[in-house]
This record gives structure tokens, sequence and C-alpha cells, in this order.
């Protein structure tokens, strides 16, 4: 008996595209030897097609316009790698999954806005959306959530989920070496774009925290407005001093269930220099999940680039072979719910600050004396003077205190006349 070829396009011939298109035809065989189908990439679509490319593509596979595919011949799956959450990804992803034909994306921005929408047409018209690729390209956490873990009650996720923010946090860290120096390494090394601001503000882990908490609470994709900060104001200093502290500085992105209600977050966080995921360097990426019966499981790998992604990419692909259509995000639509926002000022944490003030003085007990009226009671304090310009820098580890007490303090600490600019607070976080 003949295999079974499946028919597939591929839209968006970038980074992710070419390398991908290499790796499925060298996994042809494996493929077969798993599922029992055999992949036939039949066309091929990009924003020019005349481009210059490493990899020769017949001229018969190329699709000018991408959204033309969803209504050709034969396409059993469509696979976008264009990327962003509207203009062609958007219209290509909807169309292909109106006229019944699979979806495997890489696409977090996508997922994160239209998530729900596109999960309904996919459940309702009885395709595939697979989205393995879009959060932490080399660890299959969203298929362990819904498969690997299928018996547990999640009650927290989190973990680094940006690998670019990870590689900048930890270079400085190893290599003392000032934000603005490693940012241009991780440029010339490619593991940061030309323009990297939805890296560093947390944008980018706030897409993807959307949704893996969807999928962890069995939940709609929330519209609130996740606390995101980014590292952009993490200097070396602060890095130091953390150390001594015995901490390390990550931006972690966490997700739980309080009281019954929801808390995203996405920040910097101190956290013990002896947990793991203070341990996890470089460009990796790593989620814990807490949940019942299994306790706490931690995954870790790279978390984007060519070669992780397409791992996903390819595990998508079998999973879809294999006839498993799952609803997208692990349970129906009709029983996915909204969660309640927990307020994110009642949130209770301890904190560091570093606090730059004029050297005189008096400014020792104005500053603590600030702390104090807004009910925050300091653990740790210590002051560092720089005699040549009349300077000091004033580090502080508070005891628990609540955010909204915390943002008081900001406000109060941004009216004292000795405090020379907006002081850095990060939050430690038990993990
Ligand atoms: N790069 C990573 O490490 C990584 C990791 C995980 C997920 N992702 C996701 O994967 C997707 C692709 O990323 P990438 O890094 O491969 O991006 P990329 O290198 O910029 O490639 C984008 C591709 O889409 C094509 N394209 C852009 N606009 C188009 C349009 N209007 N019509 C048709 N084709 C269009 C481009 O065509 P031309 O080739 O003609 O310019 C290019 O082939 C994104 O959703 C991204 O978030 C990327």
């Amino acid at each position: 008996m003949k295999p079974e070829k499946i028919n597939i396009a591929i839209a968006g011939f970038g980074n992710i595209g070419s390398y991908f298109y290499k790796i499925l035809e060298k996994n042809k065989i494996n493929i077969f030897n798993k599922t029992g189908k055999v992949p036939f990439v039949k066309y091929i679509s990009a924003r020019n097609i005349n481009k210059k490319r490493l990899i020769k593509i017949p001229k018969s596979k190329w699709v000018k316009n991408p959204l033309n595919i969803p209504s050709m011949d034969n396409v059993d799956i469509v696979f976008e790698l264009i990327g962003g959450s509207e203009g062609v990804a958007k219209k290509l992803v909807f169309s292909a999954l109106k006229n019944k034909i699979h979806v495997i994306t890489a696409n977090k921005a996508l997922m994160a806005k239209y998530g729900d929408q596109l999960a309904y047409l996919a459940e309702k018209n009885k395709v595939n959306l697979e989205y393995e690729a879009s959060v932490a390209g080399g660890v299959p956490i969203i298929r362990s959530i819904k498969d690997g873990l299928i018996a547990n009650k999640i009650n927290k996720i989190y973990g680094i989920l940006n690998g670019t923010t990870n590689f900048i946090l930890s270079s400085m860290d190893i290599s003392k070496k000032k934000f603005s120096e490693v940012l241009d390494k991780a440029k010339k090394l490619g593991f940061a774009e030309n323009n990297p601001i939805s890296d560093l503000n947390g944008n980018d882990s706030a897409a993807k925290l959307r949704i893996l908490s969807s999928i962890a609470f069995n939940k709609t994709i929330s519209k609130n407005k996740i606390l995101t900060e980014g590292i952009q104001n993490i200097n070396l200093t602060d890095i130091l001093h953390a150390k001594k502290l015995g901490y390390k500085i990550k931006l972690l992105s966490i997700s739980e269930i309080k009281n019954k209600k929801l808390i995203e977050r996405v920040h910097p966080c101190l956290i013990s220099k002896h947990s793991h995921l203070a341990n996890i360097d470089g460009v990796l990426n790593a989620v814990v999940i807490d949940g019942l019966p299994i306790g706490r499981s931690i995954l870790q790998g790279e978390g984007a680039g060519p070669g992780p992604t397409s791992s996903a990419l390819i595990s998508d692909l079998c999973s879809v072979l294999k006839g498993n259509i799952q609803y997208p995000f692990g349970v129906s639509y009709l029983l996915r719910k909204k969660i309640a926002k927990f307020d994110v000022s009642k949130h209770l944490c301890s904190s560091y600050l570093r606090i730059e003030v004029k050297d005189l003085p008096g400014v020792l007990s104005s500053v603590t004396k600030t702390f104090a009226n807004n009910k925050i009671s300091i653990k740790n304090l210590i002051q560092n003077p720089y005699k040549k310009n009349k300077k000091a820098s004033i580090i502080i580890i508070t005891h628990e205190n609540l955010e909204q007490n915390y943002n008081n303090l900001l406000l109060s600490l941004s009216k004292n006349k000795f405090v020379l600019k907006k002081p850095t607070f990060i939050r430690i976080e038990k993990v």
C-alpha cells in the first residue's frame, strides 16, 4: 500500500520557515516511521518570492500571495511562520481554519490576541490548531500541560520565558559588563533582534504567559492588563548587590491562582542564588509547574532560534499526522472559563530598593522615615557613599509588604529632596 501523502504549505520563509523546511526534509523517514504518513511541501510563500535565498526551491512551489493558499487544491496543513498579531498572518490563519485546514503556527502575538476565536473555529471545524513553537521553543511545555500533566490541577506556572533577557542578565552577572555592552553582544550573536524592545520591556514574555495560563487553568485568554515590567532599568550595580546578598536577578513570568482569582505578572525578580531558576543562564528558558498530584515539575531548554522552534513545529506536525485532533487549549471552548482578576495591589512580597541620594547629614533618617510612614519595615540596609561627587547609594531589603504600599513608598521617595532619581525597585520572589 502506498503511504498517505500529506500536503503542506509553508507561509513565511525567513529564519524559522527556511530552517524548518530543511529539518522537515531531513526528517521525512523518521516522521513516516512514527506517523505512517509522508509530509510533502507543496507550497511555499513569502513577502518577496524573488529574494535570493540560501535554499533553492522549485519555482512551482512558490505562491505569490499566501492568502491564496487556503483556497488552493489539496492543502492539508498550513504552517504560518510570518509573524505579527495582525495583517497577513491573522488573515491566513482565520481563513485556513474556516476552510477546514489544519494550522500550525509559531506566532505568540497572534495566539495571545486571537487564540480564543481561533480555537473556537478550529474546534467547530474539527481541525487542529497547534502552537507549541510559540512559547519557549525547545521546551515542550504546551503539549506537556495538555497531555503529560493532564491529571493535574495546576495552581501556579512560572519561569523564564525570554531567552534574550536571560542572556543579558546572566552575561552581566558573569562578565560584569554593562547592560548596553551586553545588549550589543546579544545582537551580534543573533540572540537579540535589532529592535529588541518587546523582549526588553517584558511584552514578549507577557504574551507567552497569557497563552500558558490559559492552558494551565482551563480558562480563556485573559484580556487583563498584566503587571509587566522589563529589564531596561536593571544595571550592573543591582546585579552585583543582589549577588552579595545571596540573590540573582531574573526576568520571571508568573501566573497563579490566589483565593480563586488569577494573578499574572512579568517583572525582574531577586531569587535565591541556590534556586533552580537562578542557574538557568544564557538563552535557556525554564518553566516550573506546581500541580496536584505531581508536585513541582520543571522543564528547561533553549527558548528560541530556528533549531528549537523547528523541533516544536515537527512535534506539532506529528501530532496532526497521528490524528490527534485535540482541543487547542486542552478543553472545549464550552468548558473554558473566565477567572476573576486578583487585585495586584494586594500582592505581598519583600523587595530590594536602590536609592541614589545626596550624601548629606540627615539623609538616612529622612529615607528610613519615609519607609516607616508607608508602613514598610526594613530588613537590611547598606549605604555606599561616593566621596568624590557627594552622592550615596542606599540599598534596602524590606520585609514582606503590599504592592500598594510599595507604590506609595516610591511616590513619597520621588518627592524626597535628598533622592536624586527614581529608585530601582525589584520584587523578591520565593521560587
Ligand atoms: N526567530 C525565532 O527565534 C522565533 C522563535 C519562536 C517563534 N518565532 C516566530 O516565528 C515567526 C517567524 O519568525 P522569523 O524569525 O522566521 O521571522 P522572519 O525571519 O522575519 O521571517 C518572516 C517571513 O515572513 C515573510 N513575510 C513577512 N511579511 C509578509 C507578508 N506580508 N506576506 C507574506 N510573507 C511575509 C517574510 O518574507 P521575506 O522572506 O520575503 O522577507 C519572511 O519569509 C514569528 O511569528 C515569530 O514570532 C520566531
